[in-house]
């Protein structure tokens, strides 16, 4: 590769490498519509070019962008295009990733009010709106982390603070060793990433009390165990599987008299409250104590971005706020004390761009025609003699072809294809794949083309 072996590493004006890395990334985009979703074998081959030994010289900027271009686009999986179906990943809207090159231009370390009054004044903007688009309690403080494990994890230490402080005991200060019993109850169908986050704050992933949930995995609220206040219940707003929601509105009625801390884990589900056809779903949420989503999903905007919003702020900075001498604190809120990180980057900017660009209207918008498609997805391939094995009820479709043996078999079959992407699961005891439909790039004629591309790959595994 040429340009790659001069000792001159600044050489570059700042503009060609920033303009070369513009032009690259907008062509990576405009090409991914011709590629297969997944990078093929010789893409992932190529990766061996970045195995060289550290260079003694450096290199010019542009040289450094071809290289990563080269060698890296490649090797991507082509989550920004419109066919990606795998986990809950969102593509990112192409504002969002402007204004994510612009803060980085910025280099703010949004940690400190003083060390970025834009990216300050933006959380709080941002707050405001998040707060008023979900529906949530005026009053409540917004932290802004890397996802939704993070704000699940940050949600969690307020509750801990808040219920053993009311039994007398000091836990920033003092730790868990001795400290009176804490109470947590979820669904059987917990995410992964809620019990890691109470693992984290050293509540265990095993000492949970677990509540069935029915045939769509909702958590039964007729089973709820009696609650008090020295309970946390963590519930779902979105199954990662089926979508569907507990019943929060149920769980905060019980847990209200009690005192019990409501969490809900809403990585993505909270979004269907932007929506007007689908709020329902997630109706009395708003008498919660904390929450958590991701805007990474079905915001739209690029990794990492999660919010965690809790009614009781003070319980947050107790857990989270660590001052220090030489950290000017301003008379305005610090975003340091609402989160698990002090330096940090601004990506509250991307979520003002997002929300700006597409308005109340847009939001809800994208998140019904997400559903739309996943409702789709779910008719064409029902009619096409597959088992669904669930009500569709928002942007999660699973999808199940004759036995587990069989249905793998489509899943590989699907990934190695490339008109689209889908992973596979586990649900209720059998092996489904799993679609979700999370970006806003995706058209009707894109459900279409990956529906036919399924079929086909069923058929060639000797089914439909
Ligand atoms: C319900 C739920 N909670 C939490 C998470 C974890 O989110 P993140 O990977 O952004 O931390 C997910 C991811 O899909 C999810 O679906």
């Amino acid at each position: 590769m040429t340009g790659m072996t001069g000792t001159a590493g600044m050489s570059d004006t700042t503009d060609r490498v920033l303009g070369d890395a513009a032009a690259r990334a907008a062509a990576y985009l405009r090409g991914l519509d011709g590629r297969a979703v997944a990078p093929g074998e010789g893409s992932l081959r190529g990766l061996a070019a970045f195995d060289e030994p550290l260079p003694e010289g450096g290199c010019e900027g542009t040289g450094v962008l071809r290289a990563l271009d080269e060698w890296g686009s490649p090797a991507t999986v082509a989550v920004a295009g419109r066919r990606y179906f795998g986990f809950v990943i969102g593509g990112s809207l192409p504002v969002a990733v402007g204004a994510s090159w612009l803060a980085s231009a910025w280099d703010q370390n949004a940690g400190l009010a003083i060390a970025s009054p834009v990216s300050a004044h933006l959380e709080r903007v941002v707050s405001g709106w998040v707060l008023d688009l979900l529906g949530l309690p005026a009053e409540s403080c917004v932290g802004f982390v890397t996802g939704a494990t993070m704000a699940n994890f940050t949600a969690v230490c307020a509750a801990r603070h808040r219920l053993l402080q009311r039994a007398g005991w000091d836990v920033e200060a003092r730790g868990l060793f001795g400290a009176p019993e804490v109470r947590v109850v979820v669904g059987e169908e917990v995410h992964s990433s809620m019990t890691k986050a109470l693992a984290l704050a050293g509540f265990g992933r095993e000492r949970v009390e677990r509540v069935p949930t029915d045939a769509q995995g909702r958590l039964i609220g007729a089973k709820l165990p009696a609650l008090d206040e020295r309970t946390l219940v963590c519930v779902q707003a979105g199954n990662v599987n089926t979508g569907s929601f507990d019943p929060v509105g149920e769980v905060c009625e019980r847990a209200r008299p009690s005192g019990a801390w409501v969490h809900v884990d809403g990585a993505f589900g909270m979004w269907a409250r932007a929506c007007p056809a689908r709020a329902g779903l997630a109706a009395g949420i708003e008498g919660a104590d904390s929450w958590a989503t991701d805007c990474h999903k079905w915001l739209n905007v690029p990794y990492d971005s999660g919010l965690v919003v809790c009614r009781d702020g003070a319980a947050v900075r107790a857990g989270m706020a660590a001052p220090a001498p030489y950290l000017i604190e301003g008379s305005a809120r610090e975003p340091y004390h609402y989160v698990p990180e002090m330096s940090r980057r601004a990506r509250g900017i991307e979520v003002w761009a997002a929300l700006k660009s597409l308005g109340r209207s847009g939001v809800g918008a994208l998140v019904e025609r997400c559903c739309r498609h996943a409702a789709r997805f779910a008719e064409a391939l029902a009619s096409a003699g597959f088992e669904i094995p669930h009500e569709v009820v928002l942007n999660q479709v699973l999808v199940r072809f004759g036995d587990d043996e069989q249905t793998d078999r489509v899943i590989a079959a699907v990934q190695r294809e490339g008109t689209c992407w889908c992973g596979g699961t586990t649900w209720k005891g059998r092996r489904a794949m799993r679609i979700s439909v999370s970006s806003w790039a995706t058209t009707e004629a894109d459900v279409e083309r990956s529906v036919g591309a399924i079929a086909a790959c069923a058929r060639e595994v000797g089914l439909g």
